[in-house]
């Protein structure tokens, strides 16, 4: 492994070193790893798994990860938790890589636990401003013509608890409401059209057979246009805890009109100011104003790694700085990555595909000096609009906010590879 930085280092000229750090490491990254030649009893020495027969094919062959991912979980914040019925765990982003999210990994969000439903039980309803009032078995929705479509699911509360100022140590407690799975399912559209919906028809709202029976006002533009009525997940069935056996999709909005354990869509001509449309998910200003109807996620991205979960462990040399960026508005334009602050940017990498409203991957390969950094990701999507910095964001909104939250992240890089949040002003 070799630890030599291309440039000197100086001490704090954080300028010289991003001009001439990532020159370095843009192009052709230095090579890591020992010599052949040097003697490494795990290359030169058959090991047992090498010599024995591994475990034959389970009984039971639903796959699970090594063991020794046995870290890679979902997780919690105890301060966060009122009871488990009520509650949210975070995905573990820092552990991840592309855009897919393992559905074992994806984050919950129940506001009254996980329903548990025999799917042949399962019903879906359409009534309201239609001509005809219908009702869907699981079997009957299996016969419209499906769609397969990668979305990003953003709760609106993620990064909440950071708008006063840096709290959670990790990307996964920050950043760790989101999820990006391939869905598959039938346009609302396709349905509502079965039905028929009445020329007065101006919002539909989807309603969760859970003891929340959670209810959202849709405007029926949006459910006109993308929505979907899925059932499976990254190919298999939804996860009970994702809404098994069917879900609204809601592609860019935010998570909570993502309505699980879909049973009942009624169609109207005006919003019915429901508890999640007014006292909760709407974004109090410091006139004393809320904002309502906030319904995008706009353009966000965060570090993944390094971060405070994912501390640099190798020295300085060669670093792969990754993350993820994703939009409501579409596609992710152009990610720009700081290690000084947000003084100097430079554009990322986007690696693997770019899909509306899903979540990208970038990377910034750089020779790490071994200094202090403060790195920043700061994502553009394609309606122009750029991530906003903290201060920013508390000047257009005020202090009171707890959702949408899509400001700048910035971890501290400290010279022992140990990462903590913090806040540059
Ligand atoms: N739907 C029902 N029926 N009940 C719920 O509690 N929670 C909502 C939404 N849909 C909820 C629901 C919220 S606030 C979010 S962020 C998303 O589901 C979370 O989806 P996930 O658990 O698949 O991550
Ligand atoms: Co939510």
């Amino acid at each position: 492994m070799s630890d030599k930085p291309k440039t000197k280092a100086k001490a704090v000229d954080r300028r010289g070193f991003l001009k001439a750090g990532i020159a370095a490491g843009g192009a052709a990254v230095l090579a890591t790893g020992a010599r052949a030649s040097e003697s490494d009893p795990l290359i030169t020495e058959i090991q047992d798994w090498n010599r024995y027969l591994g475990e034959g094919v389970q009984a039971y062959p639903y796959g699970q990860p090594s063991r020794y991912e046995a870290h890679v979980v979902r997780r919690d914040v105890e301060w966060l938790t009122a009871s488990t019925e009520s509650s949210v765990n975070f995905t573990p982003l820092h552990e991840l890589e592309g855009i897919i999210t393992p559905n074992g990994l994806c984050f919950e969000r129940h506001h009254a636990g996980i329903a548990e439903i025999d799917p042949a039980n399962h019903r879906l309803m359409i009534n309201g401003l239609v001509d005809t009032p219908l009702v869907f078995t699981m079997a009957d929705l299996k016969r419209f013509p499906r769609e397969n479509r990668v979305y990003f699911l953003e709760c609106a509360a993620n990064s909440g608890m950071e708008w006063r100022g840096a709290q959670l140590n990790g990307c996964q407690y920050t950043h760790g409401m989101v999820h990006c799975v391939v869905y598959t399912g039938v346009p609302l559209r396709t349905l509502l059209e079965e039905a028929g919906v009445k020329t007065n028809a101006r919002w539909v709202m989807p309603e969760g057979a859970d003891a929340s029976a959670m209810t959202r006002s849709v405007p029926i533009e949006k459910a006109l246009d993308d929505c979907l009525v899925a059932f499976k997940m990254n190919g298999e069935a939804l996860r009970p805890e994702q809404g098994y056996p069917l879900r609204l999709v809601v592609p860019g909005w935010e998570g909570n009109m993502w309505v699980k354990w879909l049973r009942r869509i009624e169609v109207g001509d005006e919003p019915w100011h429901h508890r999640e449309e007014t006292s909760k998910y709407t974004d109090l200003l410091d006139t004393g104003k809320a904002r309502r109807f906030t319904w995008v996620m706009d353009a966000k991205s965060v570090i993944t790694s390094p971060s405070p979960q994912m501390p640099v462990t190798h020295g300085k040399g060669p670093l792969v700085i990754s993350g993820v960026a994703w939009s409501g508005n579409g596609t992710v334009k152009r990610v720009d990555v700081s290690i000084d602050g947000g003084r100097n940017w430079t554009t990322a990498r986007i690696d693997g595909p770019s899909l509306p409203k899903a979540l990208h991957r970038f990377y910034l390969d750089i020779d790490w000096d071994g200094s202090d950094l403060l790195i920043q990701s700061r994502a553009m999507d394609e309606a122009g609009f750029f991530q906003p910095t903290k201060n920013e964001l508390r000047a257009a909104r005020g202090e009171n906010s707890i959702y949408h939250n899509n400001s700048i992240q910035t971890w501290h890089v400290k010279t022992d590879g140990t990462v903590e949040n913090v806040e540059v002003s």
